[in-house]
Formats: structure tokens, sequence, C-alpha cells
């Protein structure tokens, strides 16, 4: 593929994954107290990265401060610099627990998470303000290609032939697990909808008893406003200048709501999405909100 786009498994990748590391990660040795946070691309990574981090720091803001999020918690299937260490590298010398981040579907996960060891964190997001979402990241990643318009993105996007591969099939492929006691599925609005809820719901699940105010200072650390002015969440101090964004047409945490597909998707295109998600989603069951 051009621009340095490859594919695994049916999958488009960008070239700051790493092919090794894609199969080193499926024979990864898990530990019980591992935790991952995987989704599809502009699903509520980072935001439920941090607060992730600040549960295992039982609230404590001052430590997370000092460290961007990308060095606490490893991208597994990424390599920032091509003369450096993987993030898969860098990930297994962490001292335990450990946390680690994907995007990749779930059938490219470790094969010993997918069996019940560690934790799955899986977080969704209503794929119209993904698509708008990805597209301004298109924008502003040096790693991928430049959508030529709007347009041209959501086909791509539709189809499924974007880094990362159909939002439809990402989703589904974790849907299909979300009982498993191993397993917590959430989804980015009803962050929205209840952010101190839904740090009270990660903590119980990863097993840390959170200490009284906690949850009140990590709902504040983890606002829209104050994660989008932290150098620490906005990979602005990132060392490998190609992963420091352009962003001159967006910024890496942009706009945060819920509903902005409305200002992008034309009549048009919107009934064509929703036809085919009709398609896609008719009998499994998994909804979601569009607006709130
Ligand atoms: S990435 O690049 O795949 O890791 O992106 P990811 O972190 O999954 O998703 C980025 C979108 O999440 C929004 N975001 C937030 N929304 C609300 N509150 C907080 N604290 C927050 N942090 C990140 C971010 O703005 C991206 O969505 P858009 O719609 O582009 O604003």
């Amino acid at each position: 593929q051009s621009g340095g786009y490859f594919t695994y498994k049916g999958v488009l990748f960008n070239s700051k994954v790493n092919a090794d590391c894609l199969k080193n990660i499926e024979t990864l040795e898990v530990k019980e107290d591992d935790v991952f946070v995987a989704t599809y691309p502009r699903s509520g990574t980072t935001w439920t990265e941090e607060i992730l981090s600040l549960i295992y720091n039982r609230g404590d803001v001052g430590k997370v401060k000092t460290t961007p999020i990308y060095t606490r918690i490893p991208y597994l299937e990424y390599q920032y610099f091509p003369e450096g260490q993987t993030e898969y590298d860098r990930f297994l010398e962490l001292p335990s627990p450990r946390l680690g981040k994907t995007h990749l579907p779930y059938n490219m996960l470790p094969r010993q998470l997918q069996e019940g060891r560690g934790k799955l964190i899986c977080v969704a997001r209503n794929p119209k303000d993904v698509a708008v979402s990805y597209f301004y990241f298109h924008r502003m990643n040096r790693s991928f290609r430049t959508p030529a318009s709007w347009d041209s993105f959501l086909s791509d996007f539709i189809a499924g032939n974007v880094v990362g591969g159909s939002v439809f099939d990402h989703v589904l492929g974790y849907w299909a697990h979300r009982s498993n006691p191993t397993v917590l599925f959430i989804k980015y609005e009803d962050m929205q909808k209840d952010l101190h809820g839904s740090v009270k719901k990660l903590a119980d699940f990863v097993g840390c008893e959170l200490p009284s105010g906690a949850v009140d200072k990590i709902v504040d650390h983890c606002s829209f406003r104050s994660m989008s002015e932290n150098p620490m969440t906005n990979y602005s101090k990132h060392p490998d200048q190609r992963c420091r964004f352009d962003t001159s047409n967006a910024e890496f945490i942009r706009k945060g709501i819920v509903g902005d597909w409305k200002n992008h998707f034309t009549d048009q295109q919107n009934i064509a999405f929703d036809k085919m998600l009709e398609e896609k989603l008719s009998g499994t069951g998994l909804e979601y909100d569009f607006d709130i």
C-alpha cells in the first residue's frame, strides 16, 4: 500500500503500526492484573485511559501531571521512532498493574485476554461522531493519508477502507463478548451523560477502592476542558515531532460533544448512513445515542 499503509488480516494499518508487534500481541503472556483499553479510533480512548490512570493513583492528580499519557499507557501495536523501542516492548517492561491501549479488532487481541486472563475495557461511540472526529484526525495525523474531502472520507469510512478497518465490524467484535466477566463494554455517550457513575463503574471493574472525594477529583481532572489544556493528555509535548499533530486544522482533543455529526452530514449522507446502520446492527441489540 502507498503512504506506508499495509494490510494485516484484512485490516488497514498506518506506518506507525509495527507488523511484528501485531504478531507478538497475539501471543502476549497476559497477567491477571493487566488491563487493556480497546477502542475503534476516536471513540473515547484517551478519556478512558486518563480516568483509569487516576483510578490506579487513587485520584492523586499530581502523579499523572508529570508523565504523558502515552508513556503511562503504551499503545501496544505502535512504534513511535523507527529506530526506537516498540510500545509492545515498553509494555512488557512496565511494573504491574500494567495498562495498555489498542485499536485492534477483537480477533487480534492477545489470545490469553480473549480466554479471560486480565481485563478488557471496550469503549464505543456512535459511529456518526466517530466518522467526523476521525475525519479531522486524518487531517492532523502525519502518518495518515489526508482525505480529499469529507464526502470521500465518509465513503471510505462506511466501506471500512480506513486505518483500523470497519467501525461496525470492530464494535460488533467486542459487543459479542460484552457479557464476559472480564470484559466491560462502555459507551462514550454514557460517559458524557454520567461521568461520575462511569468513573465508579470503571473503578469497580478494575477492583480499585477509591478514597472519599477521589471520584470528584477524577471527574474534575477529566473534564473536556481540563484534558484539552493538559499537555500530558493532548500530545503537544510528544518527543517525536511527527506525533505532535498538525493542529492547524483541529486539536487532538477537539470538541468533545455528542452530535457534532449534525454539523457535517448532509441529509442524503444521513439517510444512507442510517440505512446501513440498520443493516449492520439489526438483531445485535447494540444501540447508540446520536444526541443527548
Ligand atoms: S484516539 O486518537 O483514537 O486515541 O482518539 P480517542 O481518544 O479515542 O478519541 C478522541 C475523541 O474523544 C474526545 N475526548 C473527550 N470528550 C469528552 N471529554 C473528554 N475529557 C475528552 N477527551 C477526549 C476528543 O475530543 C475526540 O472527539 P472529537 O469529537 O474529535 O472532539
